[in-house]
């Protein structure tokens, strides 16, 4: 399957040489196929953010390399083209609001590609929609004036309307409410069944889990982790050691497995925990699990 980035010992030192100095990636390698949802989890100041300015190139590799949409970040020329092939909605959408009005600034990017007027007002519509606004809801609003929930939507319907083969939302969820939540995970979904690559930081676990393929795990700079979803999953000293906010059902099955019970805790869903409570109970039958009751009066 062909692979849409490939980091190979990817490094960065912010402020080489200054008394400043400090490396906020090291020797990170991992490839992602095409297609694919990538959530990136890790502590504050781990490098997450750091990690997502690579993937539009924003930032360039001081040691590995970085190859995003088979172009190589390491060259300032690509910057022309991974634009349009990479959009990163950054964690603080204030970095990126720029335009008088909300329509101008959702218009930047389809503008920029130099799509013909007609395109760009259907483009917009169709951002707008994803997110969950309406050219009338929003049309009275200038970008400076808009709440810090709004601010994102808009920011990540301007990266929509370029329809970039690869999105990366850097905390996405973060000022949004439930409502918005639901936009972005309905966005994420909707992407993959078209083969497009989304990228998603996030604290939660719990948030994400389902539609997520593969997880990394920053930690100071170093990549902790990278696999699947189901893998992680299975590995309880991680899960425990990063605080990840989890569902409710897997609290549960992996207490329950920290206890020592027999079950599989790689279940990604509230039916698939059901199932292994059931399972276990039936193999426990004749020797009840929380003890018989007498020994307990
Ligand atoms: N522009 C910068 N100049 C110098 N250091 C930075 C800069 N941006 C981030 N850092 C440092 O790099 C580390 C990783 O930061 P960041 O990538 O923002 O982490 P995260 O997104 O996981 O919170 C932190 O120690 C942070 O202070
Ligand atoms: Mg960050």
């Amino acid at each position: 399957m062909p692979k849409i980035i490939e980091a190979e010992q990817l490094s960065h030192t912010y402020l080489p040489g200054s008394v400043y100095e400090h490396q906020a990636l090291k020797d990170i390698n991992f490839s992602l196929d095409r297609g694919k949802v990538l959530g990136i989890f890790g502590p504050n100041g781990s490098g997450k953010s750091t990690l997502a300015q690579h993937f539009n190139g924003l930032l360039r590799p001081t040691g590995g390399s970085m190859l995003v949409c088979g172009l190589n970040t390491a060259d300032p020329k690509i910057s022309k083209d991974l634009w349009k092939k990479a959009g990163l909605v950054f964690q603080y959408p204030e970095q990126q609001i720029f335009q008088i009005s909300v329509y101008d600034e959702i218009a930047y990017g389809p503008r920029n590609l130099g799509l013909p007027e007609r395109e760009i007002k259907a483009r917009v519509a169709e951002a707008l929609q994803q997110v969950g606004l309406t050219r009338e809801k929003t049309a009275p609003l200038t970008p400076a004036s808009l709440s810090g929930g709004l601010r994102r939507k808009v920011a990540i319907a301007g990266m929509l309307a370029i329809r970039p083969e690869l999105l990366i939302l850097d905390e996405p969820m973060a000022s949004l409410d439930l409502a918005g939540r639901r936009f972005i995970l309905d966005i994420i979904k909707k992407r993959r069944q078209k083969n497009e690559t989304t990228i998603i930081i996030s604290h939660s676990l719990k948030e994400i889990m389902t539609i997520t393929d593969k997880i990394a795990i920053l930690d100071k700079g170093f990549l902790a982790f990278f696999g699947d979803v189901k893998d992680l999953l299975t590995r309880t000293e991680i899960l425990a050691r990063y605080h990840f906010e989890l569902p409710e059902f897997l609290q549960v099955l992996l207490a329950l497995s920290a206890r020592g019970f027999d079950l599989k805790t790689n279940v990604r869903s509230m039916q698939e925990a059901s199932k292994e409570i059931l399972s276990l109970l039936k193999k426990t039958k004749a020797r009840p699990i929380f003890g018989s009751g007498k020994d307990d009066a």
